[in-house]
């Protein structure tokens, strides 16, 4: 019997998986800030709030880092005050924006379980979250010179025997991932297209993520692309591209996916 993982972008990193009876979301609430990357847009947030498709599960809202384009916190908090969910993985507020402080406490108020991250580069913690559902987040920092400050954890979400990997703006050192991924098979790695494209992040994605597939998402559209992604990621994928090791480009254009694998 197949067990299926499907996978949606939702804008940006932005990512829904769904499986297992339930539903989480990466990065999927954001709009704010100057930057060319597509915004989760009013009508979708809406649809979330009230479980229309393809939302009827959410339960889990995991970021990795507090940037614009991935996380804003008040957006957050319009979502909970609509809708509960079972659980909220976020950056250490104590580390963040007043908007993060408030989300954390706004959130305790409801009783919603909550998960700090920001964890030490190469630290780990694992989490059990029921029936077959784990997630371990793994500590890191974002990648480019500009945010050496800024902490990005990665996220392991395992559902039933899937095991999926986002690395959010994560840089591409292979040893913050070593511990926490030693064993684990992964199904899919999903990386940014500097991660692809830089010999690190390659090395990381041969010795240590060594998933069944690669998948890349945080891509502008074409026309908004300041800092030349699409070139970028077109380079990469002639050098670095090979048998063995598909990878898949989500876009607005081409925004879902569906692992499946064989049980007993
Ligand atoms: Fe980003």
């Amino acid at each position: 019997m197949a067990e299926c993982i499907d996978v949606t972008l939702v804008a940006n990193a932005g990512i829904l998986v769904r499986g297992g009876g339930t539903g989480l979301l990466v990065d999927g609430i954001h709009d704010q800030g100057d930057h060319p990357f597509d915004r989760v847009d009013r009508d979708t947030l809406v649809r979330m709030r009230q479980g229309d498709a393809p939302f009827q599960q959410l339960e889990y809202l995991l970021f990795t880092h507090e940037h614009p384009d991935h996380f804003t916190p008040g957006l957050v908090m319009e979502h909970l005050r609509y809708r509960r969910t079972k659980g909220l993985f976020t950056p250490d507020p104590r580390c963040g924006s007043v908007e993060a402080v408030l989300l954390a406490r706004f959130a305790g108020e409801l009783g919603v379980p909550q998960w700090n991250g920001s964890l030490e580069p190469g630290q780990a913690k694992t989490y059990g979250l029921g029936e077959g559902l784990g997630v371990t987040v793994i500590g890191g920092v974002h990648m480019g010179k500009a945010f050496t400050g800024v902490r990005n954890d990665s996220f392991l979400v395992s559902v039933g025997s899937s095991n999926l990997l986002f690395t959010g703006d994560a840089d591409h050192v292979p040893e913050h991932f070593e511990k926490a991924l030693a064993g684990v098979s992964l199904d899919a790695a999903f990386v940014n297209p500097i991660f692809y494209h830089n010999p690190e992040g390659q090395r990381c994605i041969n010795e240590v993520f060594r998933p069944r597939e690669v998948v890349i998402c945080h891509l502008p559209d074409r026309e908004k692309d300041t800092y030349h992604l699409w070139f970028t990621l077109e380079r990469a994928l002639s050098r670095h591209a090979r048998p063995g090791m598909p990878v898949r480009v989500l876009t607005t254009d081409s925004p879902s996916l569906r692992f499946c694998t064989e049980r007993g």
